[in-house]
């Protein structure tokens, strides 16, 4: 398969660390321009370092009028925005009992919120381009519980259908919305949750998903492949990458 996005602009958020940094990676790899966003200046400036077909903005994605001025600036310096990649994310581990006010403020502001500011501010630009797609970072916990983390779920759930729903709001204008659900990824956001054995042990990950943990570029491909033209007939619909773990 030959994936080319030559001429082609995207925004990405949580681009400064796992799955959004490889992501721009990867965009940058098959031609695109790429503007990053994050809340962590320093990863910023890191990756700015890499590559001239990447802009970086600070932006925190709960915050709308960042957003929107992210979008503008995209926009502006790249001249018109193509795809739209919702990364960033969240992740507070709690009972639900044990889950405060400021948690659950938290994790609905950056993981529902963010993603709807994404897709609220970059689908006009999307217009102005004559179309464009949307990945939405959900999670295997879109479909399925776990222990200790409601409200994440509750988001991730969440994000699934909003996307559903600009998918079909906007297939008129040549917008599609993708759902992309990753199983346990090695990012800083989650290695903090599994223990040192399971980190370490290709059989422990194994028994936790049964291709092993995945690491941030085998979920960066496939969004690469839900921006190009490859995935032109695919909209509204959960992308799962996750080792297996649904399967179990
Ligand atoms: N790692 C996993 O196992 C896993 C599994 C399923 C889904 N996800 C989802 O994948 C996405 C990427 O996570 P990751 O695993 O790469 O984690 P990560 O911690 O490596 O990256 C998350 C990035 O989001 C940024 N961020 C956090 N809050 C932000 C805000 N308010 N505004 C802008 N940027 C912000 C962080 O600074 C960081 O750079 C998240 O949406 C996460 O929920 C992760």
């Amino acid at each position: 398969m030959s994936i080319r996005l030559q001429g082609k602009t995207a925004i990405v958020t949580g681009a400064a660390s796992g799955q959004g940094l490889a992501t721009v990676r990867a965009l940058v790899s098959h031609g695109a321009q790429v503007m990053a966003a994050d809340i962590d200046d320093d990863g910023l400036s890191r990756l700015q370092e890499e590559s001239a077909a990447v802009a970086t903005q600070t932006c925190d994605v709960s915050n709308s009028a960042d957003v929107e001025a992210l979008v503008e600036a995209a926009e502006a310096r790249f001249g018109a925005v193509h795809a739209m990649l919702n990364c960033a994310g969240y992740l507070r581990a709690a009972s639900v009992v044990d889950t405060t006010e400021e948690m659950l403020n938290r994790i609905v502001d950056i993981n529902l919120k963010g993603v709807f500011y994404g897709c609220k501010y970059a689908i006009p630009a999307l217009q102005r381009a004559g179309g464009g797609s949307i990945v939405n970072w959900g999670s295997i916990n879109s479909t399925v519980a776990e222990p200790d983390i409601s409200v994440y779920s509750a988001t991730k759930g969440a994000v699934l259908m909003l996307t559903k729903s600009v998918a079909i709001e906007y297939a008129k204008d040549n917008i599609r919305a993708n759902c992309l659900c990753p199983g346990g990824v090695k990012t800083p956001m989650v290695e903090k949750f599994f223990d040192d054995e399971l980190l370490a042990s290709e059989e422990a990950q194994r028994q936790y998903q049964p291709l092993g943990l995945i690491s941030p570029e085998e979920v960066a491909s496939v969004a690469v492949f839900l921006v190009s033209e490859d995935s032109r007939k695919m909209t509204g619909t959960s992308v799962v990458v996750d080792g297996g773990y649904t399967a179990l």
